[in-house]
């Protein structure tokens, strides 16, 4: 075969070589266009083709290069195209996971308690964090020489004695009463902040849920079976609960609740001191001075009031040991809570 032949026979692999794969078609980039590729080897036979034949055999080579790159590109192309077709269209591929949602568990008890009360006629009312002096503790029989303002360190905004952030939910107690009149039956749920030091046990804001019945004839024993009810309801039903003579300033008598817990989770005394009973909520008869501050008659209305943490609660239930957990928003943390309290 002379010289020509044997470019003419390249015209004709270069152009029509099977090129199945990305190797093949990297073996055949290596033959005609890589830097140690066939054609070097013809050129530098140029000078062996008469002088006449020259011009003619450097276009045949120039034209085993042309079909070459085209061949290159097309089936590079098309290799491309045949990965993308065959990634898009991999049904054994696995699936893109979907991130799941889950409810923050402070959102999950709060809705818990919610629900148990709306079925026995209580109604949601929400109102404002930044509070005035006046509903958060005058109205609530708490006025300013009061020793109980000590009991809750107040957040007052900047420059002012008058707004602060309240220091819990009966304040929407005073915001209810003074709008509406009697018959009343609401739970309030909401944020609350105390300037406290941060712990594992306490926080400057956490969460309450407030409770408020006014009619005529409310009575002590209504209120010890709505919170029994409620007991049973979120702890179960063998549940029992004690009430405990205490102090609030807007109720006469007042009390705390405890639910019985029993000693199994008792590891260093901090869940029930040793006593089993864990003390969930503080409740008590409306003070008629407060009915009065609101513009309800006491000779007319009574009635009952009670609120509680939530954070507490859920710490017992979820065991959690640290009550900054909830506002750090570890997704860690926070992907535990998918089902409902
Ligand atoms: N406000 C009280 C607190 O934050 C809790 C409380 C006690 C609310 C007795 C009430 C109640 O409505 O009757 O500690």
């Amino acid at each position: 075969m002379n010289l020509i032949d044997e470019v003419n026979a390249l015209i004709q692999e270069a152009g029509e070589a099977d090129i199945m794969n990305a190797e093949a078609l990297e073996e055949y980039r290596k033959r005609f266009l890589g830097t140690k590729n066939i054609l070097k080897g013809y050129f530098a036979k140029m000078k062996d083709v008469e002088p006449e034949n020259r011009k003619a055999f450097g276009q045949l080579l120039n034209e085993v290069k042309n079909q070459a790159e085209t061949r290159y590109s097309e089936v590079q192309t098309l290799i491309r195209q045949a990965t993308r077709v065959q990634h898009q269209l991999d049904l054994t591929a696995p699936a893109t996971p979907i991130a799941a949602g889950a409810r923050h568990p402070i959102s999950l008890i709060l809705n818990r308690i919610v629900d148990i009360f709306a079925r026995i006629g209580f109604i949601v009312v929400e109102d404002r964090e930044i509070e005035d002096d006046w509903h958060n503790f005058t109205a609530m029989n708490t006025p300013d020489d009061h020793p109980a303002r000590d009991m809750q360190d107040t957040f007052y905004l900047k420059d002012s004695s008058t707004y602060l952030l309240r220091t819990h939910t009966s304040s929407v107690q005073a915001r209810v009463m003074t709008q509406r009149k009697p018959p009343i039956r609401i739970i309030a749920p909401g944020r609350v902040y105390r300037n406290e030091t941060i712990s594992a046990r306490s926080h400057c804001q956490f969460h309450q849920v407030e409770g408020l019945y006014v009619d005529k004839g409310v009575s002590f024993r209504d209120m010890k079976q709505t919170l029994y009810y409620f007991a049973r309801e979120l702890y179960g039903p063998e549940t029992r609960i004690r009430l405990r003579p205490s102090y609030f300033p807007f109720t006469e008598p007042s009390a705390e609740m405890d639910v019985y817990w029993g000693l199994k989770d008792e590891t260093d005394y901090r869940i029930t001191k040793g006593t089993g009973w864990l003390e969930i909520l503080g409740c008590g008869m409306v003070d008629p001075a407060v009915l009065e501050n609101c513009g309800i008659d006491p000779n007319v209305y009574s009635g009952f009031a009670f609120g509680m943490g939530i954070e507490r609660q859920g710490m017992q239930k979820y065991r959690i040991n640290d009550i900054r957990q909830y506002f750090e928003n570890d997704m860690r943390f926070l992907a535990h809570f998918g089902s409902a309290f």
